[in-house]
């Protein structure tokens, strides 16, 4: 069959992979090729068990691979036969050096960037999937410009809104597609080619096209908004419980006023993923270049209060459970960033187990889907830290259980049973607000649940 065009993309993770899925679901006359440096993670795509977990995605890739969607580790050969690359590689938090703990690390981006310079022989278009500091193409531009050969390699932005755990359908139906490019005549024929990708299933009212800086602002200051909700919300969930007011109750009093709306509202022990707190230390960083401090200051506080809510929950742990979990077994029901996904990058859970363990408990983790990343985040902890696929028989001789992570399965549990199969006085520490409090305090948990006033027995 002859596809009327060839796309690449550049990092099979948890971005690339279920974007091209998408794409080459909904056009099947264009040839997808993802490319990855992890022969593993390639490896891992050409199987039935794909590298990561997304509700949906199993059953899209059995569709598609092998008919239009291909996964390789040939990058070179990939570069030459696409017409359209995107690049949508990891740039973490840069480790080293200047920016170190804010900027972000470009080295993958640049990489990338140049290995497309020295293989591609014909024009493309390079699209910046991954998200970027605001000016980023201007210094791909740079770079793919300094070529002798006869081509053009103009940079389109289209960051992705995708959140893990609802993947799929947020490809499928998204609020928006976001595509930036230089306002010159190759600039806009190279935006017109990405419109007509998503065009294929995403109605014209909710592709919006915009200068290259701006598309690649407006990403990272959507994260930061949707960050900064979370962190307002957990403030206020701290003066409940001062003061007897219930977060739940004042945050639904709060979203229904139309202005502000009832999403991410939901206060918690924190925010995790590879992105919010990435994005907005970039932010920051970006803001501090420019001179700007006030604004940098705003947004850091946005990563603080993060910080200090999930230092908050070990606190309250320690505190409730009399001063010391020293030799107390203690189980971490959820060990994701959120339900739906397998991911643990920046989880809270990963603050919460180091806390407690530097506390000298014996904690044990449990997780439907993240335990494998749970393992590989805790190899240091050794025999600190055991890890148990079953609710059930983590909290066997347990202290106390903190909920993580708002896997539906934690609301179902027999928690009658849990109880006789723990130490007493049991505690249940609900770091998501998912169960039913008052419940588990009448079976005779002592119930600390994030801004609300705690139920104990004592
Ligand atoms: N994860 C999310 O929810 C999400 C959502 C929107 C945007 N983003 C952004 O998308 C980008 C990718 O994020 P992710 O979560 O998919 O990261 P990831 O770490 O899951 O995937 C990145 C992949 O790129 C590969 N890679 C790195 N350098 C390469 C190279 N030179 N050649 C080929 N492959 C290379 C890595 O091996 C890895 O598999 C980041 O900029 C992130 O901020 C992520």
């Amino acid at each position: 069959m002859d596809f009327e065009k060839n796309i690449l993309c550049i990092g099979a993770g948890y971005v690339g992979g279920p974007t091209m899925v998408m794409i080459a679901s909904k056009c099947p006359r264009y040839r997808v090729v993802v490319v990855d440096i992890n022969q593993e993670k390639i490896r891992d795509w050409n199987s039935d068990n794909l590298p990561i977990y997304e509700p949906g995605l199993d059953d899209l890739v059995k569709k598609t691979r092998d008919k239009n969607l291909f996964f390789s580790t040939d990058i070179e050969k990939g570069i030459k036969e696409a017409d359209i690359i995107f690049v949508s590689v990891n740039t973490p938090t840069k480790t080293f050096g200047q920016g170190a703990g804010k900027a972000a690390d470009l080295q993958y981006w640049e990489r990338t960037a140049r290995q497309i310079l020295a293989n591609a022989d014909s024009s493309k278009i390079i699209v910046e999937k991954s998200t970027l500091p605001v000016r980023t193409a201007k210094a791909m531009e740079r770079i793919l410009n300094g070529s002798p050969k006869e081509i053009s390699l103009e940079v389109v932005s289209n960051p992705e809104f995708l959140a893990e755990g609802t993947a799929i359908n947020d490809l499928e139906n998204p609020d928006r597609v976001l595509i930036g490019s230089r306002e010159t005549p190759e600039g806009m024929r190279a935006r017109k080619e990405i419109v007509e990708i998503y065009a294929h299933w995403v109605t014209r009212d909710r592709i919006i096209e915009s200068n290259v800086w701006s598309a690649e602002l407006s990403k990272l200051t959507a994260n930061a908004f949707l960050a900064q909700r979370i962190s307002s919300i957990n403030s206020i969930s701290a003066l409940c419980e001062k003061t007897e007011a219930d977060i739940d109750e004042v945050a639904y009093a709060v979203g229904t006023d139309s202005r502000i709306g009832p999403y991410f509202l939901k206060a918690s022990v924190g925010f995790g993923g590879s992105c919010f707190k990435k994005d907005i230390l970039n932010l920051v960083y970006i803001c501090q270049n420019y001179g700007l401090e006030e604004v940098a200051d705003y947004w850091e506080s946005v990563v603080k209060i993060n910080e200090w809510q999930e230092r908050r929950f070990i606190n309250n742990m320690l505190s409730n459970m009399f001063d010391t979990v020293a030799g107390k077994r203690v189980a971490l029901f959820g060990f994701a960033f959120k339900a739906n996904t397998g991911d643990t990058r920046e989880s809270p859970a990963i603050y919460i187990a180091r806390g407690l363990v530097e506390e000298y408990a014996q904690v044990v983790i449990s997780d439907p889907r993240a335990l494998e990343n749970a393992r590989k985040d805790l190899k240091d902890l050794k025999e600190r830290v055991t890890f148990e696929m079953d609710p059930y028989k983590a909290a066997e001789g347990t202290h106390s259980i903190a909920i993580l992570t708002e896997w539906e399965l934690y609301k179902d549990l027999d928690y009658e049973r849990i109880h006789e199969s723990m130490v007493r006085p049991a505690f249940i520490f609900d770091g998501r607000n998912i169960l039913d409090h008052k419940r588990l305090f009448e079976m005779g948990f002592n119930v600390f649940a994030i801004g609300k006033a705690p139920l104990k027995h004592f």
